[in-house]
């Protein structure tokens, strides 16, 4: 496994507005949309493409095009939603599958409620959306599944993640075809299963729900 953290001032100046708990969710919603479209530009550099015969208006050419089949992204529910928009954004033509994963508050496990995605994803890149990477549990349970169906290359887009959430990962995943894409490692996890200072709850802050 691999971990990216993305270095660049744009980066760091919507994250920490993202952290302050003064904005409110239709700024940190449109605040998320915009990080997720700067993490995904840096998580799509490997993305597969074909060389294809262009003719310009001028001459014939050599260019670039996405390969088949499309990658799949897939955002983990609930607050994998909010990264949807931002990520297609750039990837218009992937397709997208959806994961229901909840984390059980106090023995902090991730289990399964929902899946709508192909069953068959050999030779397929995913990219799977998941704002908070705090314990881990969800992100292992979720590539392990996609790897599992035939997923060659995962990428994981997070606007925060734990050091811990990273060391199950390197841990959990270690030798597989997997990259973590983030904004920051914080310093901790806190006992309630929080990343401090983190950006509290990602889902209630972007839903406005308690
Ligand atoms: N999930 C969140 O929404 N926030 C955290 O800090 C950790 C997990």
């Amino acid at each position: 496994m691999r971990i990216h953290v993305l270095d660049h001032p744009l980066v760091a100046h919507k994250l920490s507005t993202l952290r302050d708990e003064r904005t409110d969710s239709p700024t940190f919603r449109r605040l998320a949309d915009e990080l997720v479209t700067l993490l995904a530009y840096e998580a799509t550099r490997d993305v597969r493409t074909d060389e294809v015969e262009i003719t310009t208006p001028v001459a014939v050419t050599i260019g670039t095009r996405l390969s088949y089949p499309r990658p799949l992204v897939v955002p983990i529910l609930r607050a994998g939603l909010g990264m949807l928009d931002g990520m297609t954004r750039l990837l218009p033509t992937a397709e997208v599958g959806f994961l229901g994963m909840i984390r059980n508050e106090e023995t902090l496990e991730a289990s399964t409620y929902a899946t709508r995605m192909p069953d068959d994803l050999s030779g397929r890149q995913v990219y799977v959306l998941d704002p908070m990477l705090a314990t881990g549990g969800t992100l292992v349970a979720a590539i392990r599944m996609l790897i599992e169906r035939g997923a060659d290359d995962v990428t994981a887009i997070c606007l925060l993640a734990a050091p811990e959430g990273v060391a199950v990962m390197e841990k959990e995943l270690a030798g597989l075809p997997v990259t973590v894409v983030t904004a920051s490692v914080d310093d901790h996890l806190n006992e309630q299963g929080y990343i401090v200072p983190g950006l509290g709850d990602a889902g209630d802050r972007l839903y406005g729900t308690a």
